[in-house]
């Protein structure tokens, strides 16, 4: 695999200097967002370059196939179609979309008229895609209309379970259990636990509190949930990419039907976006050029920092959208792939990684693409100027990144020429929230494109769990290495 090392580059200030329209040709105003690609490393001729690799690896017809309903999941022989639920797939999966959209505009009016009594709670099941994409929704948006208390509960460890229910009533909670596959050992488990909840407290019928989401209705069925409670939504629509179908139902009990609608809308105008700007206006696809670019170059991750405190679940959706769809090693074809894929995504909060984990970014060895994301608009209830030192202080860390500062003392020099990108919204309202994850998962799909991969399968989670399952089951301890078979005998398992 060829590694280009980033000493080739251009350092970011001869750029600036270099090219006097750089600005205007790679900041971006989409969908309410503003977006300032201007201190990485894209210069006219290596976006032309990447622009001859996308034409290269076919990217406009598979961008035509995502959008058409072609086979966007080779390897599961089936269309990706998220985007059908935001209404911009094939007819048949747009009208699909759109009858699971009305059952689940169905239920969520029905509580709200009263059908299951006065609800106060909601406690959302689920993992991974069945749960970051909801859990970010409430979190963001929740201060401007919190209808409802949504609590979040993944992690199969009991802990988990005990927090998620306190003081929760369990007399005026609905369960939602979201699950695709509907086998998720720790939804599964989770959901056990939140009907012995409810028969603990008492509750006379504790399936009726259930509403199952799922692309497998027969299973919900089977473990015994009414249909009328049961949100399917279609196979095409992978985890991670879920938040738009049904998954997305508790963050619709909690903020509203029409702030549901609106987030669907912003996240189509950015679909219509990466459909049809031309490449050197199309966010997404140049957003992935500087991905690649910067991966290529030795980057092994990639840090986003959300200078906002309603934005501090994006770090960790990002990780899920980005690293299961393209940490993988082979193309679509199951050949090695020629090029390193996906970094490691990570990240945290502005400004208290400021006080951790910045020093690393400013004088360390890591190389390290930095992303902010901040909002324009505050809605706190605080004075005004703390919004204004919020956003100072994520503009300064990009200008330090790149300026440095020289010192005759080598500790105290910062060397600089370290590239970031600005995210700005306008405001964080639903409409410009779905623009934002939009942008994420056409970023991670025009990324996946460059490199002939197929970012929406994900084998490499079943190998972990099949060797937990059989052990759960009493099989596999003789196939177990020394070190794990010692672990297990410590922790008398
Ligand atoms: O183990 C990984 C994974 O399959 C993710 O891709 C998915 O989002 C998560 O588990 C939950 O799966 P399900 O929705 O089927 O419970």
């Amino acid at each position: 695999m060829a590694e280009r090392r980033t000493d080739e580059l251009q350092r970011l200030g001869e750029l600036f200097e270099s090219e006097p329209d750089r600005l205007s040709r790679l900041t971006f105003d989409v969908a309410g967002i503003y977006f300032d690609w201007s201190k990485t490393n894209l210069d006219q001729a290596v976006v032309a370059e990447f622009a001859a690799r996308a034409d290269k690896a076919g990217f406009a017809a598979a961008r035509d196939a995502l959008f058409g309903g072609g086979i966007a999941n080779p390897s599961e022989g089936r269309p990706a179609t998220h985007v059908a639920e935001r209404g911009n797939g094939s007819p048949d999966e747009v009208a699909i979309a759109a009858e699971y959209r009305q059952r689940m505009r169905a239920l969520v009016d029905a509580i709200e008229a009263g059908a299951f009594g006065a609800v106060t709670g909601v406690l959302h099941i689920g993992i991974g895609g069945s749960v970051l994409g909801p859990a970010l929704l409430v979190d963001a948006l929740e201060r401007r209309s919190a209808k409802l208390d949504v609590r979040f509960l993944a992690n199969i460890d009991g802990a988990a379970v005990d927090d998620a229910v306190k003081d929760l009533d369990p007399a005026t909670t609905l369960v939602v259990v979201a699950s695709k596959s509907f086998t998720t050992l720790e939804t599964l488990a989770n959901m056990d636990a939140a009907l012995d909840w409810l028969r603990g407290a008492g509750i006379a019928d504790p399936e009726g509190r259930l509403i199952a989401v799922t692309a497998k209705p027969d299973k919900a069925l089977d473990a015994g949930i009414d249909e009328t409670r049961i949100l399917p939504f279609g196979e095409g629509v992978g985890g991670r990419y879920s938040l738009w179908s049904a998954v997305g139902v508790s963050a619709a009990l909690a903020l509203g039907w029409e702030a549901f609608e609106e987030l669907l809308e912003g996240a189509a105008e950015m679909d219509r976006h990466f459909r049809f700007a031309d490449t050197a206006e199309n966010v997404p696809l140049i957003a992935a050029f500087a991905d690649r670019l910067y991966v290529e170059r030795g980057f092994q991750t990639r840090a986003v920092f959300a200078y906002d405190e309603r934005l501090r679940l994006l770090p960790p959706y990002l990780q899920q959208l980005e690293m299961e769809s393209n940490g993988k090693s082979v193309t679509s074809a199951g050949k090695p792939v020629a090029e390193a894929t996906a970094p490691v995504t990570w990240g945290g909060v502005g400004t208290d990684a400021q006080h951790a984990v910045f020093q690393l970014l400013h004088q360390g060895t890591v190389q390290v693409a930095v992303e902010f994301v901040a909002v324009r608009e505050s809605e706190d209830q605080q004075d005004p100027e703390r919004h204004r030192l919020l956003l100072l202080n994520a503009f300064a860390q990009g200008a330090a990144l790149m300026a440095g500062r020289a010192s005759d003392d080598p500790q105290r020099a910062y060397p600089g020429n370290r590239p970031s990108a600005t995210i700005l919204l306008d405001r964080l309202d639903p409409r410009t929230l779905g623009a934002l994850i939009s942008f994420y998962e056409q970023r991670t799909f025009a990324n996946a494109v460059l490199l002939g991969i197929n970012p929406f399968d994900q084998f490499g989670v079943e190998l972990g769990k099949d060797i937990a399952r059989a052990l759960a089951e009493g099989k596999g301890d003789d196939d177990l290495d020394a070190s794990t078979r010692a672990l297990m005998e410590r922790a008398g398992l």
